[in-house]
C-alpha cells in the first residue's frame, strides 16, 4: 500500500519541504493544501508562487507523479494519517499581546479542521514555528471529542533559509522531532524519523521531548538573528574608529568558538521570520515573568530599528540634510539574495522614511518588484519600479544597496556614474561593492562600518 502524507499550508515552506519528501521518497503520495485558490494554481502551474534556486525543477520532477497540490483540506485529511501543518503563524495585530504574542488563529483553525474531518487517528505534525507549549494546545482540541480516534501531536520545526531552501532541504546541518516520552509518542516519532531517514543521516536526525522541540526553533532563530545585531551594534562603533567592520568580523569569527558565519553588518537584517519569532520569545519571557531575559532578547530587535535608522539618518547627513526632491535609487529589494520574498525587507523601511523626506524612490530588484509594489501601495510617496538597474540608476542622485544579489557585484558603474546626477553617492547596505573603485570612478561611498571614502574637503 502506498503510504501518504498530507501538508496544510502550501507556503514558502510546505511547497518546497514536501517537493524534497516527494523527490526523496518516491514510494510515498504527498498531498499539499492551502484555502488560498491562487497559491493552488500557481503551485500547479509554470509560473510557481514563490521564486527558490533549484524548486522549479524539483517541482518538474515530482508534481503529477507523488506530488499533489489541491484546495480540498477537508478530503486531504481524511485521507491521510500523516499531516503536517505549516500554516502562518504571524505576529498578532489585535488584543492582548498585539504586536508580540504569535497569531494563532490559522494554527487553531487547522487542528479544529483535522478534529471535524478525520475518519482515522492521525499524527500531527507542527511544521511552523510556534510558541513552546502549542502542542498542548493542539491536542486538548484534537482529544476534546470521546471516541475511537486518537492523534499524536509530534514538533518538526523547519530550519531552512530562504535563497537556499532546496540545498538547505537536501543537506540540513540537523532535522529536529520532538514527541512526547511515551511509547505512543515514540512510535509516532519513528513513523517521521523513517521518513527524513531516506536522505539524511541518522546521526543529523535529533529527537527531544516536544518542549524543547518547540523551544529550540525559536531559540536558533533568535542567535542567529542576534549576531546580526552584535556585529551591527559594531559597525556603528567601527564608524566612528575608523575600525572597519569587516576585518573585526573576521578576526573575530577566525576564533572557532565564535565562528565565520552570520557576521556580515548590514542596513538591517529582514524575512517573515526573524523579528516576530523574537518577539514571540519575548512575549514568552515575560508571560512567565522573566522580564530581564524578555528585555535581553527585545534588545536584539531595537538594534534592528536603530541600524535602518542609522542608514537614513547617514544618507541624509551625507547629502547636505535634505533628501527632498532628490532620486533615490534602491537596488534590490527583497529582504535577501535568491528570493523574490519581501516580508520585513529594510528595503520597505528604508523606502518609507524616503517617502517621508520626500525623496523620489526608484526601486529595481529581479525578482522582487511584484511584491515591492504590494508592499508599497499603502504609503504615500513618489515609487518607480525598473528592473533594469542602468535605467532605474539613470538621473539619480544616489544609489542604496539594500540586497546582496550577486549581479549588482559586476555591474559597470562607470556606465551608471555618466547617467546620474552629481556629485553622485552610494550608501552600500551590504558591503558587496568594490568600495575603492567606486570612489575612484567618482561617486561618494558610504559602506557599513567602514569609514566612507568622499570627494568632500573634510
Ligand atoms: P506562508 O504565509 O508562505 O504560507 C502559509 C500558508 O498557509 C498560506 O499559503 C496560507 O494560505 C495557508 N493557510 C493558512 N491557514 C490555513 C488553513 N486553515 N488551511 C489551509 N491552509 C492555510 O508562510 P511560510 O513562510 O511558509 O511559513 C509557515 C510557517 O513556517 C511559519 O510558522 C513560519 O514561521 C515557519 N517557517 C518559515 C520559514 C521561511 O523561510 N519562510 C522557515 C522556517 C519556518
Ligand atoms: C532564517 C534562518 O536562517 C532559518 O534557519 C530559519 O528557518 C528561517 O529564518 C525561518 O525560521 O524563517 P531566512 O530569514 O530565510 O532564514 O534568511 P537568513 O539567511 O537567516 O537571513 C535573514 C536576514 O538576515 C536577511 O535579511 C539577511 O540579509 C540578514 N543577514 C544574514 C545579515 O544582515 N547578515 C548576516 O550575516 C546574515
Amino acid at each position: 500500500m502506498t503510504k501518504t502524507i498530507l501538508c496544510i499550508g502550501a507556503g514558502y515552506v510546505g511547497g518546497p519541504t514536501m517537493a524534497m519528501i516527494a523527490s526523496k521518497c518516491t514510494d510515498y503520495r504527498v498531498t499539499v493544501v492551502d484555502i488560498n485558490p491562487q497559491r493552488i494554481a500557481a503551485w500547479n502551474s509554470e509560473d510557481l508562487p514563490i521564486y527558490e534556486p533549484g524548486l522549479d525543477d524539483l517541482i518538474r520532477a515530482t508534481r503529477g507523479k507523488n506530488l499533489f497540490f489541491s484546495t480540498d483540506v477537508e478530503g486531504g485529511i481524511r485521507d491521510n494519517d500523516i499531516i503536517f501543518v505549516s500554516v502562518n503563524t504571524p505576529t498578532k495585530t489585535f488584543g492582548a499581546g498585539a504586536g508580540m504574542a504569535a497569531d494563532l488563529q490559522y494554527w487553531e483553525k487547522t487542528a479544529r479542521q483535522i478534529l471535524e474531518n478525520a475518519q482515522s487517528s492521525k499524527i500531527v505534525i507542527e511544521k511552523s514555528t510556534l510558541p513552546v507549549k502549542t502542542a498542548l494546545a493542539m491536542e486538548r482540541i484534537l482529544n476534546s471529542q470521546a471516541n475511537d480516534i486518537s492523534f499524536d501531536v509530534l514538533s518538526n520545526p523547519e530550519f531552512l533559509a530562504e535563497g537556499s531552501a532546496i540545498r538547505d532541504l537536501e543537506n540540513p546541518d540537523r532535522v529536529l522531532i520532538g514527541s512526547r516520552e511515551t511509547d505512543r509518542g515514540r512510535q509516532a516519532r519513528n513513523t517521521i524519523l523513517e521518513i527524513y531517514a531516506r536522505w539524511i543521516p541518522r546521526e543529523r536526525i535529533l529527537t527531544t521531548n516536544i518542549w524543547s522541540s518547540e523551544l529550540s526553533k525559536l531559540v536558533a532563530n533568535a542567535f542567529l538573528a542576534q549576531r546580526i545585531s552584535s556585529i551591527n551594534t559594531i559597525s556603528a562603533l567601527c564608524e566612528k574608529t575608523e575600525a572597519d567592520v569587516a576585518e573585526v568580523a573576521r578576526a573575530v569569527g577566525m576564533d572557532s568558538r565564535i565562528g565565520a558565519k552570520f557576521l556580515n553588518a548590514s542596513v538591517g537584517f529582514g524575512g517573515s521570520c526573524f523579528k516576530k519569532d523574537i518577539l514571540n520569545l519575548v512575549y514568552l519571557c515575560r508571560f512567565y515573568g522573566l522580564e530581564e531575559v524578555a528585555d535581553y532578547w527585545e534588545r536584539v530587535v531595537g538594534i534592528n530599528v536603530y541600524q535602518q535608522e542609522r542608514f537614513i539618518m547617514s544618507m541624509l547627513t551625507a547629502m547636505f540634510n535634505t533628501l527632498a526632491g532628490k532620486r533615490i535609487c534602491l537596488l534590490g529589494f527583497a529582504f535577501k539574495a535568491n528570493t523574490g520574498d519581501t516580508r520585513e525587507s529594510p528595503a520597505i523601511f528604508i523606502a518609507r522614511r524616503l517617502a517621508e523626506e520626500h525623496a523620489e524612490v526608484v526601486i529595481s530588484d529581479p525578482k522582487a518588484l511584484g511584491n515591492a509594489r504590494l508592499d508599497l501601495a499603502k504609503i504615500d510617496g513618489a515609487f518607480h519600479y525598473i528592473e533594469d538597474p542602468y535605467e532605474a540608476a539613470k538621473g539619480c542622485h544616489a544609489l542604496a544597496v539594500m540586497t546582496e544579489w550577486d549581479l549588482y557585484r559586476t555591474l559597470d558603474y562607470e556606465k551608471i556614474y555618466e547617467k546620474m546626477d552629481k556629485p553622485a553617492f552610494i550608501f552600500d547596505g551590504r558591503n558587496i561593492l568594490d568600495h575603492k573603485r567606486c570612489f575612484e570612478i567618482g561617486f561618494n561611498v558610504y559602506p557599513i562600518g567602514k569609514p566612507p571614502l568622499t570627494h568632500f574637503e573634510v
